[in-house]
């Protein structure tokens, strides 16, 4: 699968969460090792709540030098700290508290303020990390929403525009709250990006994602410029797939 990267299916969401959780535990181990720190980037949402437990737990989290990596998010909602909905208090309960990643080095979005400056000063913060250097998360893990949207990059927004910012606000007329996402020149710039996809209901929206189906849908802008593409999906959301049908 060229151009838009490879999938690789799984028999169930256990086996898909155990796969992934062992993809970003070998990444990690592999970046530390090649540049003596890690930058990861978490996405939201419910599909990588079981890989980031199976990556706090052992075996994994035993081998993963913590202490060298940093996290951000790839989008957040505009809620305070500690809301349920934030993807910041899933990954905390999941992941983040259970395992040692010194406190300075978990980047949330902080969503004190207005979201414009929010977006502005997260973009600050990752100018601050990449001090510089290319802009290349080691890791970004990203989630699939079933209309095509990745992180906060919904459909019809202007953020799917953006060439220049790292950071932009988005938002669902039907939700009470704006959303703060990362754009695609900053995604595209990974040296691997990591979808995670389950479950049948994104059965469609997983095929159209890579077969290229119209209408454009935002996800269709993520194309690491010279870094991996991995989708890692269970069987029930590559049931539409020609080679959905096998499982890795
Ligand atoms: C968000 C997420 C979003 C998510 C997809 C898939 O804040 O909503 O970052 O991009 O990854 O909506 O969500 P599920 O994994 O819950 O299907």
């Amino acid at each position: 699968m060229t151009g838009r990267g490879e999938l690789r299916v799984y028999a169930d969401a256990e086996a898909l969460a155990q796969a992934a959780a062992e993809l970003c535990a070998e990444t990690m181990q592999a970046a530390v090792a090649a540049r003596g720190r890690c930058g990861v980037l978490l996405a939201g949402g419910a599909t990588p709540r079981r890989a980031y437990e199976l990556l706090a737990g052992e075996p994994l989290a035993q081998n993963i030098p913590w202490h060298q990596v940093h996290v951000f998010w790839g989008d957040e909602r505009c809620l305070p700290a500690g809301d349920a909905r934030r993807n910041e208090t899933m990954a905390r309960l999941a992941l983040l508290d259970r395992v040692p990643v010194p406190p300075e080095q978990v980047h949330a979005i902080d969503c004190a303020g207005a979201p414009e400056q929010v977006a502005e000063f997260y973009a600050d913060q990752l100018h601050c990390f990449f001090a510089g250097r290319p802009p290349r998360f080691d890791l970004a893990i990203l989630g699939l929403g079933d209309d095509g949207h990745t992180a906060s990059l919904l459909p019809d927004a202007a953020a799917l525009a953006e060439q220049q910012r790292w950071t932009a606000v988005t938002k669902r007329p039907e939700e009470p709250f704006a959303r703060v996402t990362l754009t695609a020149p900053l995604l595209n710039q990974a040296r691997l990006v990591v979808f995670l996809v389950s479950g049948q209901g994104k059965a469609a929206v997983l095929r159209a994602a890579l077969t290229g189906e119209q209408p454009r849908l935002p996800v269709h802008l993520i194309r690491p410029a010279g870094g991996g593409l991995l989708w890692l999906a269970d069987r029930a959301a590559a049931s539409l797939l020609a080679e959905g049908g096998g499982t890795a």
